[in-house]
């Protein structure tokens, strides 16, 4: 199930600055699942976030159509994913379903269209 895979990636994250661990399960479209973790880095802006690490294991594989994400943290509230991933995410699956999930069995479902309005998209580099 997508939420215990973000669950087992959140187990996995390295999250020793923020000490906000991520987890993400990526669906594919073709039925494969992809998981991510923050990957956090001395350097700070170097790290990466869950989403994003998913999103770059699935397409490595040569997944780039995407149904839905799981993301699993830590926190009270179910988190929705930071703008930077909200676009990366934009880029392959523009109605992408995210569902976040808390450890006491909170969740919340959005679709990318949401979170995302009026998106930059490659058609909006049409006019070059
Ligand atoms: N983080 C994610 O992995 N995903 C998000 O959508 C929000 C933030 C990570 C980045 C950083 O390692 C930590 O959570 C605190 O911001």
């Amino acid at each position: 199930m997508l939420r215990e895979r973000a669950f087992g990636a959140m187990g996995r994250a390295y999250a020793p600055y923020s000490a906000f661990r991520v987890g993400a399960a990526l669906l594919g479209a073709d039925g494969s699942v992809t998981e991510g973790c923050n990957v956090e880095n001395a350097s700070f802006p170097a790290g990466i976030c869950a989403e994003r690490a998913a999103v770059a294991g699935a397409v490595a594989r040569g997944v780039r159509a995407f149904e839905a994400i799981a993301i699993a943290t830590e926190a009270e509230e179910p988190t929705p994913p930071c703008g930077i991933c909200r676009q990366v995410l934009e880029e392959f699956s523009p109605h992408l379903a995210v569902i976040s999930f808390t450890r006491d069995g909170r969740a919340a479902r959005w679709t990318l269209d949401e979170l995302l309005p009026r998106a930059f998209t490659p058609k909006s580099l049409d006019r070059r």
